[in-house]
């Protein structure tokens, strides 16, 4: 981000689940925080730059009872974190479902945030075990100015203090990048986020994101669910984590930082397509997605295909 953006930051919070609410300023705390880098623009909401983990390749994110353990491929373990009663207040909490923090750009600026998504929450009795989406990377935007996009499908547990995503970013995120676009995978569990390292993709390449339980082992009242993230054919980007929580909510979103204006957006649509969902009894659950955008900055978002098999939600830029 440009030091004339970072200076013009400021924040609002916008109503639950949808962006329409009338903005107030808030913390200028967090507005600091972010200024000075303690905080970062993450796919799963504002984190602090502590929190952030890279898992080198082969490496695996182990949740017990007590703490998350980043372990490596050869089993070392590289970093604990003591798991937290209270969810650290930037969390997915705010991103998605409690009053949505966004940040914006005087002038003329575009909101942060998720501006533009579909969910779908799991009630059948088998839990989610399969979730992929197709998309093609976009073009790059017109005018490259410290703009952060973000779009993935992904997968978050009822108690929301968790994301597991594999994630298309353009621009400079925590785990690094450019003024390109590339793919890797993410995980947010409690206050800690975890990432693989950035690969690049060219535009026009066809990419999958695909999220896949492994296998889920009961133990007392305790069940533990391995998952791994991953774009198809990009194994650099495989990202395998354990948690305790069902994964229950699914999401298709785009999410913007930093974003003064509709050039600094791909043009057209972004189709996420061929989303297919699988439950651990083997089934295709109906699927119907909800859908929230931000209309006043003039993000689209229709539902092409609802289902779980081949579904489609488009996306269509300002
Ligand atoms: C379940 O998956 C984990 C992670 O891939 C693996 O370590 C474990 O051996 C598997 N357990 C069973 C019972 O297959
Ligand atoms: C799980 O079992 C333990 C021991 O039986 C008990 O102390 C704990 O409260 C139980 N937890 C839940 C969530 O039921
Ligand atoms: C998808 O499902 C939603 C919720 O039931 C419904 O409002 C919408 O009309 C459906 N869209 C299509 C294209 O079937
Ligand atoms: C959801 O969509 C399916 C078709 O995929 C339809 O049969 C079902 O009635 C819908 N349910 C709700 C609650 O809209």
């Amino acid at each position: 981000m440009s030091s004339i953006k970072r200076r013009a930051f400021y924040l609002a919070i916008f109503g639950a689940q949808t962006f329409f609410g009338l903005c107030s300023p808030i913390s200028t705390a967090t507005s600091n925080d972010l200024e000075a880098g303690r905080l970062v623009m993450t796919p799963a909401g504002l984190f602090p730059v502590s929190n952030i983990h890279l898992v080198p390749e082969g490496g695996r994110v182990h949740h017990t009872s007590k703490a998350v353990h980043l372990v490596d491929a050869d089993g070392g373990i590289v970093h604990t974190a003591p798991i937290e009663d209270t969810v650290h207040p930037t969390s997915i909490h705010q991103a998605l479902r409690l009053p949505t923090l966004t940040y914006s750009i005087i002038p003329r600026a575009f909101n942060s945030g998720y501006v533009a998504y579909s969910y779908w929450r799991n009630t059948n009795p088998s839990p989610i075990s399969f979730f992929s989406t197709t998309l093609t990377v976009p073009l790059f935007p017109a005018t490259i100015d410290g703009q952060l996009l973000y779009l993935f499908n992904g997968l978050i547990p009822n108690s929301f203090d968790g994301i597991l995503q594999p994630v298309l970013q353009f621009g400079s995120s925590p785990a690094g990048g450019g003024n390109y676009w590339a793919v890797a995978s993410w995980y947010l569990v409690n206050s800690n986020i975890y990432f693989t390292t950035p690969k690049q993709v060219d535009s026009g390449k066809v990419i999958t994101g695909v999220m896949t339980l492994t296998n889920s082992t009961t133990s007392g009242n305790t069940t533990t669910y391995n998952w791994n993230s991953v774009f198809s054919n990009l194994p650099s980007t495989s990202l395998s984590i354990s948690t305790t929580e069902a994964l229950t909510y699914a999401y298709e979103a785009l999410e913007i930082y930093s974003v003064s204006g509709a050039s600094e957006l791909p043009r057209g649509s972004t189709k996420m397509s061929s989303i297919n969902i699988v439950t651990q009894d083997g089934r295709h659950p109906n699927v119907n997605w909800t859908v929230v955008k931000d209309k006043v900055d003039g993000f689209e978002l229709v539902v092409v295909k609802n289902g779980s098999t081949n579904g489609e939600v488009d996306i269509t830029y300002p």
